[in-house]
């Protein structure tokens, strides 16, 4: 069903053309939230904007619309206000309607986008051998939130993990372990990845020290590059390693990814620096081949170039990148290619775009989105570190947050006398924990940095998912109280809204298909939390001031259907984050 802001929308596209003729029909006629609630639902702002080309004055410009307006299903008598303003209050009657709708419909109404588009969201994509850190959670929560919520709104979703298994890290690291530990180079499971890390760091030490261990590298990676047997076997190994313990993460956080490394486009590379050739792009560059960008320059204000081939004739990350974005556009199909990093590869994007751009492989109808996001910051608002100083490990960082919980609750089960098994504590307290780091990172506008406290991301006040996940534990504590079994409630309730706080909340219940355009769009999560959160706030308003289960009728089964309604709009709302619900807690 077309949302409310849709429907007024297209009621006031007809009422432009119908009073000032065809040539406003595309005109956007400006339909928006009440920027106060005190003087209606929504406003129309066009008619300030229309006084050039009609050249009259807004407020009869207002009137002359409001008099080709046919909104009587679902307003009040429009009312201008200031210099032009249209207010629109929504009838009680269309508020009753809709939300029966709802209540009969598994998707709350939501409609799905037809028709679908082919969207890859490359996303998480950590470093083989090396430890997943902070930025990459981060890219892992927000990718698979923005991945959710398309996919609900009905697109072809490929979501990728451009996990970086390639290139001379490995030459350097099989190198390295052929002489301290060859066994990790032709026995699965020899190591674990905190060895790898481990050794890593070491390689690394040695790789830039010592003149005869880096050219061994080199030639390493040559080898391995060029597909010889050992080479391959020992690589194969690492990955599987790392993959292993990246899976642990993904399992716990319940995402799904389709691995597709930087490997997978090792093929493609030397074409495409042949094609850049061909086109006339590529320069030679201090026996580097590279193409020179416009608009980034140096600090001597010279060309910046993009080296697509090194002096040695090894590849680099901007070239496995436009290898990977023609596969995507080729041969996936995709329009629309989204990159979950940090905003610290902005200026990478940029660049590799900017060429494949001039290079003519990106077609009008593909959009191309970097979508950034800030450092994750401690309490003394520096990078994240452990206390000792060193980079945070992801699997302490979630079971901490696991721990934390678990203490809350324990704490709590005490305070209220409870009795709680095991199971119960130790399976609450992995959802609160896991959720609250997912919606700590959620709910902040992702371009700003963000401060990670376990203290703030766990309270049960304020905008956190124990507030969220509490709000719909409450509603099912009114079923068990009340004996309520929501199914048995019928479609064919009457809705009927008598009080204030039961039009406002279903309002609020109304515009979660507007929200969710809004994020597919913009990609912004944190306009999602900001919804379930005012909706938790508007539902415990609500409850405080309307009796329910012990209402009369009709407003009980009325009221019950608000309940249910918020519950299940709680429940796909945090699903669309990536979070579990709890029937208690
Ligand atoms: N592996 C990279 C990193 O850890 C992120 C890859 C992002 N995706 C891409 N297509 N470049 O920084």
């Amino acid at each position: 069903m077309t949302s409310t802001v849709e429907q007024l929308q297209s009621k006031f596209s007809q009422a432009l053309v119908a009073a000032f003729g065809e040539d406003f029909a595309t005109t956007d006629p400006m339909v928006v939230e009440a920027t106060n609630p005190k003087f209606g639902d929504y406003q129309c702002n066009i008619a300030m904007s229309l006084t050039k080309p009609l050249k009259s004055n807004p407020r009869a410009i207002a009137t002359q619309i409001i008099d080709h307006l046919s909104l009587d299903e679902i307003c009040e008598t429009p009312e201008i206000a200031g210099p032009g303003f249209i207010n629109l209050r929504l009838k009680t009657n269309y508020l009753e309607t809709q939300l029966q709708q709802m209540l009969g419909d598994e998707r709350l109404n939501i409609p799905k986008v037809i028709p679908p588009q082919g969207i890859i969201v490359d996303f998480s994509s950590p470093n083989i051998a090396k430890e997943m850190h902070v930025g990459h959670l981060r890219s892992t929560i927000i990718g698979d939130c923005i991945a959710r919520i398309l996919e609900f709104r009905g697109h072809e979703v490929l979501r990728l993990n451009h996990v970086g298994d390639w290139g001379t890290q490995f030459g350097m690291l099989i190198t390295y372990l052929r002489s301290v530990y060859p066994e990790a180079l032709t026995t699965a499971d020899a190591l674990d990845l905190g060895d790898l890390v481990e050794f890593y760091r070491q390689a690394k030490v040695r790789f830039d020290q010592d003149e005869t261990f880096k050219e061994t590298s080199r030639q390493e990676v040559v080898r391995l590059q060029a597909g010889a047997e050992d080479s391959r076997r020992a690589w194969q190994l690492l990955c599987e390693q790392s993959r292993r313990e990246f899976q642990l993460i993904y399992n716990d956080l319940d995402i799904k990814l389709t691995e597709r490394g930087e490997s997978f486009y090792n093929s493609f590379l030397a074409q495409i620096v042949e094609e850049l050739d061909k086109i006339g792009l590529l320069v030679e560059n201090q026996g580097a081949k590279c193409v020179f960008l416009e608009g980034f320059t140096n600090k001597e204000g010279e060309p910046l170039p993009l080296i697509v081939q090194k002096s040695d004739g090894g590849y680099n990350y901007a070239t496995t990148d436009l290898a990977a974005l023609r596969h995507r556009i080729e041969t996936e199909k995709a329009t629309r290619i989204i990159y979950v990093t940090d905003a610290g590869q902005s200026n990478h994007f940029m660049q590799v775009w900017q060429v494949a751009k001039r290079a003519g492989w990106i077609p009008e109808n593909v959009e191309l989105v970097h979508v950034a996001f800030g450092i994750v910051k401690g309490e003394d608002g520096k990078k994240l570190k452990t206390r000792s100083g060193e980079t945070v490990r992801l699997r302490e960082l979630l079971d901490e947050a696991v721990n934390y919980a678990k203490t809350d609750l324990e704490n709590r089960i005490k305070e209220e006398g409870r009795t709680e098994t095991e199971e119960f504590i130790n399976q609450a307290t992995q959802v609160v924990g896991l959720s609250a780091v997912k919606y700590a990172d959620l709910s902040q506008n992702r371009t700003s940095d963000y401060i990670f406290s376990f203290d703030k991301m766990l309270s049960l006040q304020g905008n956190t998912a124990p507030y969220l996940l509490y709000a719909y534990v409450r509603i099912q504590g009114i079923s068990r109280k009340g004996n309520i079994d929501w199914q048995q409630l019928g479609i064919d309730v009457k809705v009927v809204l008598e009080t204030e706080a039961e039009c406002v909340l279903a309002k609020h219940l109304l515009q979660l298909q507007d929200v969710l355009k809004e994020v597919s769009e913009d990609l912004f999560p944190n306009r999602l939390c900001q919804y379930l959160f005012e909706l938790s706030q508007k539902f415990n308003q609500f409850y405080e001031q309307c009796e329910v289960v012990k209402a009369e009728e009709p407003q009980r089964t009325s009221r019950l259907a608000l309940c249910d309604l918020t519950a299940r709009t709680l429940k796909l709302g945090l699903s669309l984050l990536g979070i579990p619900v709890l029937e208690r807690m």
